[in-house]
């Protein structure tokens, strides 16, 4: 998970970045490297692995300046390297970026860039943008008209730093949708940049955050934030407390709202390294899937708890769909008193955030001693559920702190989509063409998250709307359905607002009853294949006099003629609609929760992670 460390002042900048990429070691990092402007010349070190080989090849080549920028590199585009560490130098070697985030369209700004001559040192797609900076500096434009005019090329979510030999007074970072934040640290004759307060922590607590589409132009003395667009805004500068856990929380109120703003960050990192854009593959060694035992499968379980167990419901779609394997979704605490069926040829898939509770657990030792081939899905490494995995994919969300899970739903929602696309074509089930399209949606997920967020203030008028509600119904169908379950869990734990998710088929055998004013029913209609039902549903939802929100696709007119309030969600490809229709859910539960004035991070009654029975 990328991390990012600038300095610029009369101290040596490079042990400076060392310490603070050091402090960004714990969010995880295939490579690592920094620049230094030595001499009126950019010096790079940069290596695969950790950071102690950059620090030994820092030692053999020693390099000192006064303004650097390092990073830490989990690859995304281009396996984990020396030339696809960042920082990355341009042709002139007078421009040097480090970048969080994805560049969407970095195909077609490469063809762009080759056909100007441009000559490529990587894989990546950071590198498309120092060459952009390159293109555009020039006796009339400095660094920061440069740097301005390459980021409006640049589709995605970023964090981009960006350093020159011909303004060596200055860095220049920006902030784009949510690759995680931009930090400006604030010393005494000397400034900091981070992705991450936690780097910067040790030298002062006067913060700057970037919010999206600004850039900070950074001297030793001075700081500007200006829009994209060249305006200058106001900024304030707030006091850090010195205790591990708000710097921790940095610029939100909760955790839970950090972490929901940190999923553009944490779905980059889902699938960083494991997806091949270019040849339409997935990777995901640690699963140990041979094409024999893919072929071997006749049947897999999922088994979990809670919000797992939606991104299960999620996964038996897709597998089934994708990979065509009959799958049953257990609630872990069923599955393993209910004697399952199980053989040499089933699977048993179980996802935790935690690893760590006591009913999976149970779940997996049962279909263990059954002989089942055991996977798990898990955030915390090393914990117990991957331990005792033939095969695991890891979360890659970092620390999830908020009882209530929201980056620790939407990374296994993408892993069991790649899981299901592997599965697919080691079975023969998914045709090239399909696999490849499937593939590619995958690059648009950390951007569609990063829409959903934007949207925030729409969502939080509605939790005005709702605060004072009782009750609550979600409904949803296919592959939203379990969006529902989630998104009323997500309600009835941490406002303790009693909310049900109901398949919206359903509602006419019973829950139908229930709709009159004083009902708020959420209604989930994506453009997915269920779209047409559920646009019935919300008629006769209405007619009975419910209060409607809808959560429908930009542009969906026939919803907003009908429903009282509309979340917009963008266009997304339907197998991945259940990442961007939680996250207005999530939202929409923080902000009830936070106007009722309740403890958000840590709900009555609950554990993070529920390890008795
Ligand atoms: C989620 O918001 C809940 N706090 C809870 O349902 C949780 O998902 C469940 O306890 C499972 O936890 P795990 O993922 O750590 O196994």
């Amino acid at each position: 998970m990328c991390g990012i460390v600038g300095y610029i002042g009369p101290q040596d900048a490079t042990p400076i970045i060392l310490n603070g990429l050091r402090r960004l070691e714990y969010r995880g990092y295939d490579s690592a490297g920094l620049a230094v402007l030595q001499n009126h010349h950019i010096e790079v070190r940069r290596d695969a692995g950790k950071l102690s080989k950059l620090e030994a090849l820092v030692a053999d080549s020693p390099v000192h300046g006064h303004i650097g920028i390092g990073h830490t590199r989990w690859a995304t585009h281009g396996a984990p390297s020396a030339r696809n560490a960042h920082p990355h130098l341009g042709m002139t070697g007078e421009v040097v970026v480090v970048h969080n985030g994805i560049v969407e369209n970095y195909i077609e700004l490469r063809d762009e860039l080759s056909a100007e001559g441009v000559v490529f040192n990587s894989d990546t797609d950071t590198e498309v943008i120092v060459h952009l900076v390159e293109r555009y500096i020039s006796s009339e434009n400095g660094l920061v008209e440069a740097a301005r005019k390459a980021m409006s090329h640049l589709k995605g979510a970023h964090g981009i730093v960006v350093i020159s030999t011909r303004e060596p007074d200055k860095i220049v970072a920006a902030r784009i949708g949510n690759a995680g934040g931009v930090v400006i640290g604030i010393g005494e004759d000397e400034m900091f940049v981070a992705s991450d307060m936690p780097a910067i922590l040790e030298h002062t607590r006067q913060m700057v955050f970037l919010e999206s589409r600004q850039m900070a132009v950074v001297s030793r003395d001075g700081l500007g934030v200006f829009a994209l667009d060249g305006e200058p805004v106001p900024y304030e500068i707030q006091n850090v407390a010195w205790d591990p856990v708000s710097a921790e929380k940095g610029e939100y109120r909760h955790f839970m709202q950090k972490e929901i703003h940190e999923q553009v960050r944490s779905l980059t990192d889902t699938i960083a390294g494991r997806v091949d854009f270019e040849a339409g593959h997935i990777r995901l060694p640690e699963l140990n899937l041979t094409p024999e035992l893919a072929r071997k499968i006749r049947k897999m379980y999922i088994t979990a708890c809670g919000t797992a167990s939606h991104a299960g419901m999620v996964g038996k779609i897709l597998i089934e769909s994708i990979a065509r394997i009959p799958v049953e979704v257990d609630i872990a605490s069923e599955f393993r008193y209910r004697d399952p069926i199980i053989d040499e040829g089933t699977v048993v898939l179980a996802i935790s955030q935690s690893g760590e509770t006591a009913d999976t657990l149970a779940a997996m030792e049962e279909a263990r001693q059954k002989g089942a081939t055991l996977w798990s899905i898990v955030n915390v490494i090393g914990s117990q559920a991957m331990r005792i995995s033939d095969g695991y994919i890891s979360m890659q969300t970092g620390p999830e702190i908020g009882v209530a899970s929201t980056k620790a739903y939407t990374a296994p929602l993408v892993d069991v989509y790649m899981l299901a696309v592997l599965l697919g074509e080691l079975r023969g089930t998914l045709p090239e063409k399909k696999r490849r399209v499937l593939v590619a949606d995958l690059r648009l997920v950390p951007a569609l998250a990063g829409k959903c967020l934007d949207r925030e203030p729409q969502v939080e008028m509605i939790a005005r709307a709702l605060m004072n509600t009782s009750h609550c119904l979600y409904l949803g169908r296919g592959i939203n359905m379990p969006t529902a379950y989630e998104g009323a869990l997500k309600l009835k734990e941490i406002s303790y607002i009693h909310a049900e998710g109901y398949p919206a088929g359903e509602m006419k055998h019973g829950p139908i009853a229930l709709i009159d004013r004083s009902m708020p029913v959420i209604v989930i209609a994506p453009r997915d294949p269920w779209y047409e039902k559920m646009f019935s549903q919300l008629e006769q939802a209405k007619s009975r006099g419910g209060t409607v929100v809808a959560l429908a696709t930009d542009g969906d007119e026939l919803i907003a003629g009908v429903a009282d309030h509309v979340v917009w969600l963008p266009e997304t490809p339907w197998m991945l609609t259940p990442v961007t229709s939680v996250i207005p859910l999530q939202m929409l539960a923080y902000h009830i929760a936070a106007l009722r004035g309740l403890d958000v991070d840590q709900p009555r009654n609950l554990a993070k992670s529920v390890t008795v029975e």
